[in-house]
């Protein structure tokens, strides 16, 4: 007898837990990124920087376990009154969601290496170059970590309006399954 696959109806503590701390890192890294372009070159701009790299490593290896624990952990079904094209934008965010949780965190360390900047994580240790120094090479990383950090912001809206819009308008489950500490049972 083939078994049926088993589809929660919640996200999971843990699928919570990934969510809501990377998720935090995410506008950390925003914050930290922000705050030290408009300062003038010096120790507090460079100490801001350290950090945001070394937030941006944590997303990394978070990003790591996320996909490996996600690819036997199916999420639960989308509700059924969602039509075929709202389904396409969910999951496509979702996709590009992972894809750039690996992409920024590898520009951002590929572009430190071309410099010949270190990486260090909080102080502990250093990270390895992932490439030789090339100016050129890290001209294109700068403009592409850039370029996808815009990209990430605009699907991180389109993502959050997308979630409000499930609870306020379509009134189902959808945010209140990824929240901790509620139950679902009274929407669906
Ligand atoms: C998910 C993780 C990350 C996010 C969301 C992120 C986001 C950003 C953003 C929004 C900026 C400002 C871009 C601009 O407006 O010019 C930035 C700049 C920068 N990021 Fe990241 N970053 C991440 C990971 C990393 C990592 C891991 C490193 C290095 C190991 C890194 C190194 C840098 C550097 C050096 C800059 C300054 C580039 C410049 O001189 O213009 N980032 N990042
Ligand atoms: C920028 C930070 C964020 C990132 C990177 C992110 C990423 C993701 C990803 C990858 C998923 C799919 C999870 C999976 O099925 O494996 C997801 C689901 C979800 N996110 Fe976010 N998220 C962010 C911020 C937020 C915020 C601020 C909210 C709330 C307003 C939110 C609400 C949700 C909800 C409700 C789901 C479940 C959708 C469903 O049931 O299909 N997210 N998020």
């Amino acid at each position: 007898m083939p078994t049926q696959p088993f589809f929660p109806k919640r996200y999971t503590a843990v699928a919570q837990i990934f969510h809501w701390v990377i998720a935090a890192l995410i506008v950390t890294q925003f914050a930290l990124a922000w705050t030290a372009e408009d300062l003038p070159l010096g120790i507090h701009k460079l100490a801001l920087y350290a950090r945001h790299k070394s937030f941006g490593m944590t997303i990394l290896m978070l990003a790591v376990l996320r996909l490996l624990w996600r690819l036997k952990n199916p999420p639960p079904p989308l509700p059924d009154g969602m039509t075929p094209v709202e389904r396409l934008l969910a999951r496509a965010t979702h996709i590009a969601f992972y894809v750039l949780l690996f992409i920024m965190p590898l520009t951002g360390w590929m572009m430190s290496s071309a410099k010949n900047y270190s990486v260090s994580w909080f102080g502990l240790f250093t990270w390895p170059n992932l490439i030789g120094k090339n100016e050129h090479a890290f001209d294109v990383l700068r403009t592409t970590h850039d370029i996808l950090s815009d990209v990430l912001f605009a699907i991180a809206l389109l993502h959050i309006l997308a979630a409000l819009k499930h609870h306020f308008w379509n009134k189902d489950d959808v945010l209140v399954r990824m929240l901790p500490f509620t139950k679902s049972e009274k929407r669906t």
